[in-house]
């Protein structure tokens, strides 16, 4: 049985710290579930250190389903959260609706996320009745990049600190079972979690959350187009592919790979019968 939103809760309940990290592909996400890292996010993310584009903004539900189902294979533990993109759940209940349907039906996921707070409550309620666990987004949401005009703490002044502690209890209430909280301060985020009842899971948003979640790439230091103020890079997996393929393209090119051990024989009798 896959992790389940209760058990989530509970964590918050108990004081036990929730990790959750991004995952795009099956390889990744077998490695992931087996550590036992109980929430997966297949994050929009993959727009920009998957598929190269600047922002989140031009990720399509067939992106996100590709790769979501992929994530799903690799998996047995984790819950899947897919993340739904730009556009597929601000025009209509119906649109939030049927798209988050489709992570679950289609994807194999077992939960969605979406961004915004007071703004998306009322989608957020409508997909929760139809029985679809919702993780919210609120802080640094980045489908609203330009709205903010960049990456951008999130809640500074007064106003924008009661806006960001209003959405929190807004997705609370619509049902969300956990809630995002990106690039916020950390005293607010520490109120934020002391507010609401649900977990909320921090991206540099402070120790003061229930939880923490990464990009992947981040962390394993195989995305360095830029390195986020809040990513802590735990390897530098860039360091290491590009020594491999180096050596992988001077072996080929002095015809030292591949050696014996790397190719298949046969018998020599088939072969002289071919040659004579
Ligand atoms: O898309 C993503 O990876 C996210 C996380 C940063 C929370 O939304």
């Amino acid at each position: 049985m896959r992790t389940t939103i209760n058990q989530i809760k509970e964590m918050k309940q108990k004081g036990e710290k929730i990790t959750m990290l991004t995952a795009y592909d099956y390889a990744m996400a077998k490695i992931v579930d087996e550590v036992g890292i109980p929430l997966i996010l297949v994050g929009d993310s993959l727009g920009m250190v998957v598929m190269g584009y600047e922002s989140t903004i031009p990720v399509t539900m067939d992106d996100m389903l590709h790769h979501t189902k992929a994530v799903v294979r690799g998996t047995k533990q984790a819950m899947v959260i897919g993340d739904m993109p730009f556009m597929t759940y601000h025009i209509s209940v119906d649109d939030a609706l049927k798209n988050a349907a489709r992570f679950i039906q289609e994807g194999g996921a077992q939960a969605v996320k979406l961004e915004g707070g007071i703004t998306v409550a009322e989608k957020v309620r409508r997909i929760v009745e139809c029985g679809i666990p919702v993780m919210g987004h609120i802080g640094l949401t980045p489908q609203s990049i330009y709205q903010f005009g960049g990456f951008k703490v999130q809640g500074k002044t007064p106003e924008a600190a009661a806006k960001l502690l209003n959405d929190a209890q807004a997705l609370e209430e619509a049902g969300a079972f956990a809630i995002v909280l990106e690039t916020v301060p950390a005293p607010l985020a520490a109120l934020i979690t002391q507010r609401v009842s649900i977990p909320t899971i921090g991206i540099g948003a402070g120790i003061g959350c229930d939880g923490q979640v990464q990009v992947i790439n981040d962390i394993l230091g195989s995305f360095t187009d830029f390195i986020p103020k809040h990513a802590k890079q735990y390897a530098r997996l860039t360091d290491i592919i590009r020594v491999a393929v180096t050596e992988y393209h001077n072996e080929v090119k002095t015809g030292s790979f591949p050696t014996n051990e790397q190719s298949f024989s046969m018998d020599e009798s088939i072969l002289a019968e071919l040659t004579k």
